[in-house]
């Protein structure tokens, strides 16, 4: 409902210098929220100002008016899943809860410590009524491991699943998080590289896990051929539903193997680009890569992790040497970053090269 209360009218110039001035005062009323229009803002008051006041705010906002304004009402801020969990668990503990929720399409994910474990229920439980649009809560069981890339997961809140359709870009994926691997924190990496393609491109895709940079390559691209390769069965039953879901049939084909066999077997000497997201053992596939290139050369997206102690030139340098003994030559690395912090000490890098 809207609410009648004095107020500071003032030009929209002053604004900012006035409220600056009346919040010292103390007397700027913060359950309402600030009045504008096109050439004036008024800004609502707990009480009427002291002449000494006034006399104060009127040396530096000269034209400013006391009067009644119908104020709207301000909408109340939705609390965090942290400020809600301040009364149920004690300070330092909840200063241990790493603050970073991932969301996989209705999923929230989370990362709870061994401290705060016999809290896990009400933490979940929380998450669900802060974020009215999460159906289940799960917590890591471990780390990523294993060919498959895949974790396991705890469902600690709410629906006792781990799939989910999940929203990236223009595309839409279905994803089991504890059959494939998938992580929204790769978002910018599958949107850089899909801006990278040109028309007429032939891509190899030699990791592709539920298809998040071909499908995305292939819905934003008109002429582009994608072999989408992954070996693990369970991700490539959801590349071929997600192929279908986004409607990119005639551009992406599926090969379920390892990289190398299907390399050896199919896809000799065909793309212009191969992408190498196992940044696990990356280095070993190198070659299987080389072979991918069409004769003239390509470019190839190479991701790797890296520690702190290390750098990213060795990196660049070890990748250099191996292309190099597969009798092939690094023209130019084109761009390299740090993608994201995997772990402590941990970075995932990712390096674009020029290959001929
Ligand atoms: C880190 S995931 C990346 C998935 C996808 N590119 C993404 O961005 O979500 C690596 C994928 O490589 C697959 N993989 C592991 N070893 C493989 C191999 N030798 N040949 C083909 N795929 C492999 C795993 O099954 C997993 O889906």
């Amino acid at each position: 409902m809207p609410q009648e209360s004095i107020c500071i009218k003032v030009r929209k110039v002053y604004g900012e210098k006035t409220i600056i001035l009346a919040k010292k005062l103390e007397m700027v009323n913060l359950q309402l929220k600030i009045g504008r229009n096109a050439a004036f803002i008024y800004i609502p008051l707990i009480r009427q100002p002291q002449d000494d006041e006034l006399k104060a705010l009127k040396k530096h906002v000269p034209d400013l008016e006391i009067l009644m304004y119908l104020f709207p009402e301000k909408k109340k801020r939705i609390k965090t899943f942290v400020e809600l969990l301040e009364d149920k668990i004690s300070t330092h503990l909840l200063a241990s809860l790493p603050r970073a929720i991932d969301f996989v399409g209705d999923i929230a994910i989370i990362e709870i410590p061994p401290e705060l474990n016999a809290y896990k229920i009400v933490i979940g439980e929380t998450i669900l009524k802060a974020h009215k649009n999460v159906r289940t809560v799960l917590a890591k069981a471990g780390a990523v491991s294993g060919t498959y890339r895949t974790r396991n997961f705890d469902v600690i809140a709410g629906e006792p699943k781990t799939d989910t359709i999940h929203k990236e870009y223009s595309c839409q994926y279905y994803v089991d998080l504890a059959k494939a691997y998938f992580s929204p924190r790769l978002s910018y990496e599958h949107k850089r590289v899909a801006s990278l393609i040109k028309e007429g491109e032939a891509i190899v895709d030699l990791f592709a896990g539920v298809g998040p940079f071909a499908v995305l390559i292939a819905k934003t691209h008109q002429n582009v051929k994608i072999y989408a390769v992954d070996v693990n069965p369970h991700a490539l039953a959801f590349l071929k539903r997600n192929i279908i879901l986004n409607r990119v049939e005639d551009k992406v084909h599926p090969i379920l193997g390892d990289a190398r066999n299907a390399v050896r077997d199919k896809l000799s000497r065909v793309a212009d680009r191969v992408i190498m997201n196992l940044p696990e053992n990356a280095i070993e596939f190198v070659d299987a890569a080389c072979e991918v290139l069409k004769p003239k050369g390509g470019t190839v997206h190479y991701y790797s992790f890296v520690s702190t102690s290390d750098s990213l030139e060795n990196v660049k340098f070890r990748f250099t040497e191996t292309v190099e003994n597969m009798g092939k030559k690094v023209e130019k690395i084109l761009f390299s970053r740090l993608v994201r912090e995997t772990a402590p000490y941990q970075w995932q890098v990712v390096l674009d090269a020029k290959i001929h």
